[in-house]
């Protein structure tokens, strides 16, 4: 046997366990745009509570619309990176308006926000910094800190903010002390407590980077993020996000802050380097979403009002959801292979919903996790929690 052929049997054995643990993922395909609504191949119309289609713009026409002329006008893009090649108006006018936005001085797209946490971790670390972490903060601000390698860091328990303040204070001579969370946290759809992460920052000299990708498009009056919600727009040094989820559902992220900040990672942060940007048709599509939610603040009411519509129909029906703000509804209904049965289950009803399991959510924890769109019509999400209630019977704990 070559070292490759071993190589294919092990990866094998790898599928064949995980599938024997009914944890293998199946993957759906669509035949029909993202929406409240959608077709499955091979399963019909099923209603959609697994995308972070917060706003219902993924299938927007003019979102599309906008993307189309960027593809007719400039092509697929430079086929090399920004400082190469150079960039097209629809990025200088999504990162003008998404600065505007946020309330920074400036912004700088990525073609994700795993790459954008990447890059800005990894330009801002060196040996005399200290990141301070939640410990449930996304994957890519986990992985991006240990490629970043800083001098040192601390990962605390999750909004434990008194633990915060004394890893804080025990760095007290550190040069550069970076404090990095979400803004919404993916899996409990809870906020960073932000008041105190704020006032954290200022008493012990650190800088606080946001990344909010599920809180755009979804928290605050007009959608700005979860510093809107808390009154603290514009006191955020540094916040990076997604275009991925609300903000039009393609692909692309960003970082937002100071003018300073983005000339440097434009010179020097790794993505911008080595990896070609944001190709011009997402960029002008994510712009539209932008003008899209800028001119359509009833969007971000219609989704909170739906949030609590569908938290009050999973109450009726007798489940316990965790409670929070967002849109993020999980329901936790025990072991791994029950939340995957159940969500499962619900797909055959016509109800696509995932469930999470270990090792994304400790163990015991598994949890149906719904996401709510201001799309939604009463009637889908009622009929999502009469699937769940019979899903919920039909596996047994
Ligand atoms: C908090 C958070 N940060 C970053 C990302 C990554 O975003 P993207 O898909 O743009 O890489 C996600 C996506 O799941 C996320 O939830």
């Amino acid at each position: 046997m070559t070292a490759g052929e071993r190589l294919t049997a092990e990866l094998g054995a790898e599928l064949d366990e995980m599938e024997a643990k009914g944890t293998l993922k199946d993957l759906r395909i669509y035949e029909s745009a993202q929406g409240p609504e959608v077709q499955l191949k091979g399963l019909g119309d099923v209603i959609v509570l697994s995308s972070n289609d917060y706003l219902g713009l993924a299938g927007n026409p003019a979102v599309i619309e906008a993307g189309v002329q960027a593809l007719k006008k400039y092509g697929a893009g430079t086929a090399s990176v920004r400082f190469i090649c150079g960039l097209f108006e629809p990025h200088i006018e999504l990162e003008r308006d998404l600065a505007g936005f946020l309330g920074t001085d400036s912004s700088l797209s990525y073609v994700s926000c795993w790459t954008a946490n990447h890059a800005i971790l990894d330009a801002l670390c060196n040996k005399q910094t200290h990141v301070f972490s939640d410990e449930l903060n996304h994957a890519s601000i986990i992985d991006a800190m240990r490629l970043a390698r800083p001098g040192g860091k601390s990962i605390y328990p999750h909004s434990d903010m008194a633990a915060l303040e004394a890893a804080l204070a025990e760095r007290a001579g550190v040069a550069r002390k970076l404090v990095v969370t979400d803004g919404v946290f993916s899996m409990e759809g809870d906020l960073a407590n932000l008041p105190r992460l704020v006032d954290l920052c200022e008493e012990h000299d650190a800088v606080l980077i946001l990344d909010d990708s599920h809180g755009l498009g979804v928290m605050g009056e007009t959608g700005r993020g979860t510093a809107e919600h808390f009154g603290l727009h514009g006191r955020v040094d540094i916040i990076t996000g997604t275009l991925g989820k609300a903000l039009g559902g393609g692909a692309g992220g960003f970082v937002a802050g100071s003018s300073e900040l983005c000339r440097v990672l434009e010179q020097r942060s790794r993505p911008q380097l080595f990896s070609n940007g944001l190709p011009p048709t997402v960029a002008a599509s994510a712009r539209q979403a932008l003008i899209e939610l800028r001119d359509n603040p009833h969007l971000v009411a219609r989704l909170r009002q739906n949030t609590a519509t569908y938290r009050g129909l999973l109450t009726d029906a007798g489940f316990d959801p965790i409670p929070g703000e967002s849109a993020i509804v999980p329901v936790l209904v025990g072991e791994t292979t029950r939340a995957i049965e159940i969500s499962r289950v619900m797909l055959k009803d016509g109800v696509f919903v995932t469930g999470f399991g270990y090792p994304v959510v400790p163990e015991g924890t598994a949890r149906i996790r719904s996401q709510i769109s201001a799309a939604m019509e009463d009637w889908q999400m009622e009929r999502a929690v009469a699937a769940m209630a019979r899903a919920a019977v039909s596996v047994p704990v």
